[in-house]
């Protein structure tokens, strides 16, 4: 028995949240085959379009699917192929994709034993090995869809967020390889007063948006004071990527989980494709490779 499976990519934060807001992209991602095998543990076959260890333990997929695997008593085991899509370091979730890739499959070939929400933690110990952090702003979304908030890591709660019909994201990968851990590490662990208050201003209005439907304050909302300042420096063109993609009418943008990919959110599919005409401009002027998607929420 084996699955084919589409794992998405997700952009984390969302500009105002920062760790607790994350979106589902559903037309970028890699794919993995998961298989059940006569031999128990979990081995990693195949890697196809990335240089990463074979290792089940060095691997974010068989770190998810050891931690998920261990709370069960089974008499076999998976093996797992990785055809990757998405680049580490690219800020669209390269390793939260084949975490809760390889936790989905295997719990569709147990019979669905785990909710979506009960699965989350395993591929956040995935996660974990690959930025040294247990965030889940990546793998919920990728395992529920759509926009997830994470209310509490510990406990965990997670909530489906609902949004309008016509958002469309537009991310710009420029071709350099950030870690997530070096992004974090740029980060202050303090915040002002001042600066929780217009954060959580923000984060209100974006999720007030999105169940109303009001593309405004979608767009007014998309602000962020804390953690864009300082990790935008570290991204070739963020400010002018930024202000192009709002001058041909993106609601507002950002940077994707910790970069250096960018995101722009927009109302309706053609001003999204003109976004990311606009934030294209940007990097061929300035001669730098890129990836770019328009994907609908
Ligand atoms: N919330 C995480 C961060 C996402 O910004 O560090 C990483 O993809």
């Amino acid at each position: 028995k084996e699955i084919r499976l589409f794992c998405p990519a997700t952009i984390a934060n969302l500009s105002c949240g920062f760790d607790v807001l994350g979106l589902c992209l559903d037309t970028i991602g890699d794919e993995m085959v998961v298989r059940k095998t006569v031999e128990k543990g979990i081995r990693i076959t195949k890697i196809v379009g990335a240089d990463l260890p074979f290792e089940t333990e060095k691997n974010v997929a068989g770190v998810a699917a050891m931690t998920m695997v261990s709370v069960l008593d089974l008499d076999f085991g998976f093996e797992i192929e990785i055809y990757k899509n998405i680049k580490a370091g690219s800020g669209i979730g390269s390793s939260a994709a084949s975490a809760s890739g390889v936790v989905f499959g295997i719990n569709e070939l147990l019979g669905k034993p785990f909710s979506m929400k009960d699965l989350v933690p395993f591929a956040m110990e995935g996660e974990k090995l690959a930025s040294g952090s247990a965030h889940a702003d990546n793998v919920a979304p990728a395992l529920l869809g759509g926009f997830v908030l994470i209310r509490s890591c510990n406990p965990l709660d997670i909530i489906r967020i609902e949004s309008p019909d016509e958002l469309y994201a537009t991310v710009i990968h420029p071709q350099i390889e950030l870690k997530t851990s070096d992004a974090r590490s740029v980060l202050k662990q303090n915040v002002t007063l001042k600066q929780a208050v217009i954060q959580c201003g923000n984060l209100g209005g974006l999720i007030s948006g999105l169940y109303t439907e009001d593309y405004d304050l979608i767009g007014r909302s998309l602000q962020d004071e804390i953690v864009e300042p300082l990790r935008s420096m570290l991204i070739p063109g963020f400010d002018s990527v930024k202000r192009k993609a709002l001058q041909a009418g993106a609601l507002g943008g950002g940077i994707s989980g910790s970069g250096p990919s960018i995101f722009a959110l927009s109302k309706g599919k053609h001003t999204a494709e003109k976004v990311a005409t606009a934030m294209s401009k940007v990097y061929d002027e300035m001669n730098l490779k890129y990836e770019i998607h328009v994907s609908k929420i």
